[in-house]
This record gives structure tokens, sequence and C-alpha cells, in this order.
């Protein structure tokens, strides 16, 4: 224990990849956290902390919490770097190359963090992605935990990747489509088709270098002491026993943005939606709502990495104002390729668009999903926007982008049922008809299961429930550290 008394807490460290999903679930592990009276250090890219400095309420929302810091580091990316597209994955190089030994250096020289009032750090909390933070971990004999902020299903495909070589599933062998049903990932035979693989697996050559970064990434993460998965047990138990089989001790305490909202309940403080968005939320989008019939609005949102090229975003216009149907869409200034954020309305959707539609450059999701008027979600089926929709018992039309994506739009329709899976297809016809039916013709069948969905998630992060015990237990894990 050191110098420090035993009225000092544990102090964890976490670490996040510094993209803006990543960070969302992490800072919402960090609150947990700090309710629960440890000491605190988010490490956050410094291109990260001055978005977070400018569009978010989590400076103010933290003062709060003494036991909070922010440490801030470089991501190794140029400022200038877009950060979005397949351009977004340079930044697994770059922190591993560069933010890795700046990293080390940091710890070294600022005492592993301690100060007069706090201990050295007790327990790292690492994205399941940042392997050099377990290097120096195991170097240092301090505890490390991993996070994986992608769902079990998407992390267990991951892990099959050796099987799913050996038996031949990928790459792909000449002449099978990509509707061949895939049976080296046990718990998923009968409805995992090749084309639901993480985008990642779907190679055409084994020595693929993304292929290989992701198998090892995600072997690693069998180093760690723990995982935690931002997942419930009703969602993802039966995957998740398979993985425990290679690491036994998973803490699955989600979804994080409800889980919060209940402990935050318990304790009667500040109840309001944690905001750690990287850009400017654009509230008129609520008023708008308000103001619309209750479930009558398709919100449309693809994350903060995806990016459509001028005909994929025609061909969704095109579906949505031909569907008769209201849609709220969110538009990143950076997700056209090749285009500047003029002039984006093509003349013949405008007054569509102006009729029943409504478009900003980022919006309050989470509120958003919240409100009466939203009776669906068509997304790029993110992790984070999954569970979020889950939560709001929102059903979902899903166009996954990639990575994880593509796997996780296949539970929502086939296992969950709560949604389509449009997935390699981008056509106006299927955008008007899924519309249509998710909203109109099918809304009661869709909502009743999400509404249920909704239910178990709000059970497993209430007191007694599965997220809620796990929690407590990872508690007891980390304050028995300093023991
Ligand atoms: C990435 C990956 O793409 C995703 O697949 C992985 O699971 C996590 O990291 P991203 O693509 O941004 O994240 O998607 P997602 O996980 O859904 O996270 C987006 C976050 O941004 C959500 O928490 C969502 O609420 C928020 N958001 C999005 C807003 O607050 N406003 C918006 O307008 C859009």
């Amino acid at each position: 224990m050191g110098s420090h008394g035993a009225t000092i807490p544990p102090h964890v460290l976490i670490f996040p990849l510094p993209v803006q999903g990543h960070v969302n679930t992490m800072l919402k592990l960090a609150e947990l956290l700090c309710l629960s009276s440890l000491d605190v250090t988010f490490m956050v890219s410094d291109f990260s902390h001055s978005r977070l400095l400018k569009h978010s309420t989590v400076i103010s929302r933290f003062e709060q919490y003494p036991g909070f810091r922010f440490e801030s580091i470089s991501d190794g990316l140029p400022d200038d770097h877009p950060r979005a597209g397949e351009q977004a994955m340079d930044i697994l190089p770059s922190t591993k190359n560069i933010t890795g030994p700046l990293f080390k250096q940091m710890m070294i020289e600022k005492n592993l963090l301690s100060s007069d009032t706090r201990r050295p750090v007790t327990c790292i909390i690492a994205d399941g992605v940042l392997s050099f933070a377990c290097d120096f971990a195991e170097e240092k004999g301090i505890p490390l935990i991993f996070f994986r902020t992608i769902s079990a299903c998407s992390f267990w495909a991951y892990f099959c990747i050796p099987e799913l070589i050996a038996a031949g599933e990928i790459p792909l062998k000449a002449g099978i489509g990509k509707d061949q049903i895939v049976n080296s990932v046990p718990g998923m035979e009968g409805f995992l088709r090749y084309r639901d693989l993480p985008s990642f697996c779907q190679v055409n050559d084994i020595n693929e270098p993304k292929l290989h970064i992701i198998e090892s990434e995600t072997r690693q993460t069998t180093r760690a002491q723990a995982v935690i998965l931002n997942t419930f047990e009703d969602l993802e138990g039966a995957i998740v026993s398979h993985i425990r089989k290679h690491i036994p001790r998973i803490f699955t305490i989600g979804p994080n943005n409800a889980h919060l909202k209940s402990r935050l309940a318990q304790k009667e403080s500040e109840k309001s939606i944690l905001s750690s968005s990287f850009w400017e939320e654009d509230r008129s989008c609520i008023d708008w709502l308000n103001e619309q019939p209750p479930k009558s609005v398709i919100y449309v949102s693809f994350g903060s990495i995806t990016v459509v090229s001028r005909d994929q975003l025609l061909e969704f216009w095109h579906g949505l104002v031909n569907s008769g149907q209201r849609f709220l869409w969110v538009m990143r200034p950076d997700s056209i390729v090749g285009e500047d954020k003029k002039n984006q309305i093509p003349v013949e959707l405008e007054e569509g668009t102006k009729a029943r539609g409504y478009m900003v450059e980022w919006a309050p999701q989470e509120e958003v999903l919240n409100n009466a008027a939203v009776g669906g979600f068509l997304t790029h089926s993110g992790w984070n926007s999954t569970l979020e929709s889950i939560v709001a018992g929102v059903p979902m039309i899903c166009w996954p982008y990639f990575a994880d994506q593509t796997i996780n739009s296949r539970f929502v329709s086939e296992v969950w049922k709560i949604g389509f899976d449009v997935k390699d297809t981008c056509d106006r016809e299927i955008i008007e008809k899924v519309v249509r039916e998710l909203i109109e013709v099918r809304k009661n069948e869709f909502m009743e299961r999400a509404e249920n969905m909704a239910k178990l998630a709000r059970k497993a992060v209430s007191e007694g429930g599965s997220s809620y015990c796990n929690f407590d237990g990872l508690i007891d894990y980390i304050k028995a550290m300093v023991i």
C-alpha cells in the first residue's frame, strides 16, 4: 500500500482509444467509478480533449467529483488528419508507435500520476485495442483490466479468427458467394453468413495486415487480469459464456448509459445525460421533434466515423422522401466523400425534406432516441448507437459501414429481431420499403419486441440486476488490490 493510508481510495487510470465511440462509453465508466468514490484519471488525446472542452458538458460535469482528473497525450496523428472513414483506422498504428512510448515516459516522470492526496495508479482499465498499456502494466506490476467497447458477438468472432482460417472459411473461396453460412464461431452456427463477419475478417488474402492486427490485439486480451464488456447477460449471455472459457473473469456491466442513469438516480445527483460530444450538439432538433406525432420519426445517423458517397447519400434521401415518413437526419460536415458541406440538398428533394424532414450536423443522440416522436433508427450499427437504441426501445434499420457493425446488424435482425439489416445494399426502393415496414406496416410487432428488450436492459442495470451486481463485483475486485 506504500505510504498511503487505507482511507485513500484506489486510483484507476482509464485509457480509451481516443475516438468518439470509445471515449463516450469509457467516460460513463469513469463516472460510475467516481460514484463509487474511486480516484480516476482519464487519459485522453490532445485532439479529443480540445473537442471535449469546446463541445461537451464533461468538464463541468466532473467538477463534482474531486477524485477525477484528465491527462492529455498525443494520438500520434497530425492535427489536420481526417480521423474519419477508412483513415480512422490510422489511429491504431499511431497510438501503438507514438502514444505508447509517450505514455510510458509520462507515467514514469509523473511518478505513476501520484500526488499528496492520490496513490500511484492502482489499476489500469485500458481499451482492449491498446495492448501497449498491457506491456507497460506487466513491466511495472500494475494490474490491468481491458475494456472492450464492442459487442460480445463481434469480440467473439474476432477471437475465432484462427479457427475461421483453419476451417478455410476465411478468406472466401473462389466461386462461393457471401451468403455462405460460417460455422466456426461457436454459438452462431446456422445464421452467421460470411457477409456478417466483422468487415476486417472479410479479406481476400490471408496475409492481409489488418486481419492479423485484429487477431493479435484480440488474442492479447487474455493477458489482462479481467475484461469489462459493455453488454448485458439477457442480450449476449450465450455468447459471453463462450468467451468465459478463455477469459474467466468477465464483468458485463452494460448498457453503460442506462447503468449510469440508474446509479445517478439512486444518489439523487445530477440526472441529465452526460454529453461527451466532439461536435457541437444542435438542440433545435429537439424542438422540432417535440412538434411531431408519437413514434412517427425515423432518426438517421451513421455515428462519428462513417463517410458516404454522394450516390449513396442520394439513395438514402430518395428512399426517405419517397417513404412519406418524417425523418431527422444527422449529417456531419465531414461525412460526405469528396464534397464540401455546401449545396448538399439536391433540388428535387428539397421539398420532401422541408415538408417532413429536419437536418442537423450533430445531435444530442441519446436525448433524441428517448424522445416520444422517434419510432425508428436508421443506423450504421456502431455498438454505442445500437445499445442506446435498445435502451430507448427504438427498432432499427441497419446499414453497417465497417468493423464490428456488420455482425451487430445481423444480431439486431436475426437474433434479437428488433430491426432490419440492409447491409451491402444502398438502394432507394429498399430504403423506402423498410422504412414503411418498420414505422407503418409492422410497427406494433417491432415496437413490442424493442420495448421488451428495453425492459430487460433496464432490469440488468437496476439493483439486483446482472450488470448492477457485476459492477459491484468489479469495484470489490479493484478495492481488493490495495488491501
Ligand atoms: C466506433 C465504431 O464505428 C463502432 O462500430 C464501435 O462499436 C465503437 O467505435 P462510431 O462509429 O462513432 O464508433 O459509432 P457508435 O459506437 O455508435 O458511437 C457514436 C456515438 O456518438 C454514440 O454514443 C452516439 O450517441 C454519439 N452521437 C452520434 C451523438 O452524440 N450525436 C450524433 O449526432 C451522432
